[in-house]
């Protein structure tokens, strides 16, 4: 195929350090607002249908990476099994800790949040079902990342567990898209603010470490300030996410595409992967 013609010269505060990682700032301002989280993501209801369904199977306690603020978890809760949540958003768990004071006893005391990192939390406790909803996996911008990830998911397997989490295919027209143009501009009233603004999003892509940044611009239309939320994301090619976890000691993979039971193909939005740690049968040394 014929190269893009001309590519945009990144704007200058898309800053990766040595490591590739696109900083704080874009795997954490999506989440300062949980409120807009929730409004936004409202819809999104067949993946959180998904987990309930393997959470039951499984038969719990179930450890959710990137727990939010327990979109999947309250659900996967008030269906009667146990979660314990990881996530680095503290104002997303403010926002769990809230809901579940809102719940029953019962599905509250289904629920521990921790505060960490999905790449070094230690819970020294084993699950038969470690999942990692919505995109959190494209929050692991480098190789090194990856490594410490599957690592810990590895550690935190029961004999037999499964590992299952969702990702969104790369749109290669997001990729090549000019860093200067906006899209979109739909006159939205702000779930947190309440204010009328203008929403547009700007996207940059590095192809080199495969990292796409996406910046949320709001601009209020009574003139007020305009304020503008990066996301950054990762973008994994399937392949490439199939030889990451079988160097990492995962196989018996099953590949889906969208909460469905259908197998993966190109016109999949988001990939949905479910493996085991290999090796990890019922006389499997612990780890
Ligand atoms: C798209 S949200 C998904 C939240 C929830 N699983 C859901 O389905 O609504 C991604 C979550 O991953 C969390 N996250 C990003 N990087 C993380 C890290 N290194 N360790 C733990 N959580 C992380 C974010 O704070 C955010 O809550």
């Amino acid at each position: 195929l014929p190269r893009q013609t001309k590519r945009a010269k990144p704007a200058r505060e898309f800053v990766l350090d040595e490591l590739g990682r696109a900083g704080d700032a874009g795997a954490l301002a999506h989440y300062a607002d949980p409120a807009y989280y929730s409004e936004t993501y409202a819809a999104r209801r067949e993946d959180v249908a998904y987990y309930v369904r393997l959470a039951r199977l499984s038969g719990g306690p179930v450890l959710e990476y990137g727990v939010g603020n327990g979109r999947v978890a309250l659900a996967v809760a008030r269906a009667g099994v146990h979660v314990v949540g990881v996530d680095l958003s503290e104002p997303m768990l403010a926002s769990l800790k809230s809901a579940l004071a809102r719940e029953p006893d019962a599905v509250r005391r289904r629920v521990r949040a921790v505060h960490g990192d999905m790449r070094r939390v230690r819970l020294r406790r084993r699950f038969p079902l470690v999942i990692a909803p919505f995109n959190v996996v494209l929050h692991l911008y480098a190789r090194q990342d990856v490594e410490q990830f599957l690592a810990r998911v590895r550690a935190h397997l029961a004999p037999r567990g499964r590992f299952v989490f969702d990702f969104s295919l790369p749109q290669p027209e997001e990729l090549c898209r000019d860093p200067a143009r906006s899209y979109g501009a739909p006159r939205i009233r702000h779930p947190t603010t309440s204010e009328l603004v203008r929403y547009a999003e700007r996207f940059e892509y590095d192809p080199l470490r495969q990292v796409l940044l996406v910046r949320m611009d709001f601009k209020p239309e009574d003139g007020g300030t305009p304020w503008s939320v990066p996301l950054t994301h990762r973008q994994f090619f399937p392949r490439e996410v199939e030889a990451l976890l079988h160097y990492a000691g995962f196989g018996d993979m099953v590949w889906t595409r969208d909460f469905s039971e259908r197998p993966a193909d190109e016109h999949a939005d988001s990939i949905v992967v479910s493996c085991r740690a290999r090796g990890s049968g019922r006389g499997a040394r612990q780890r």
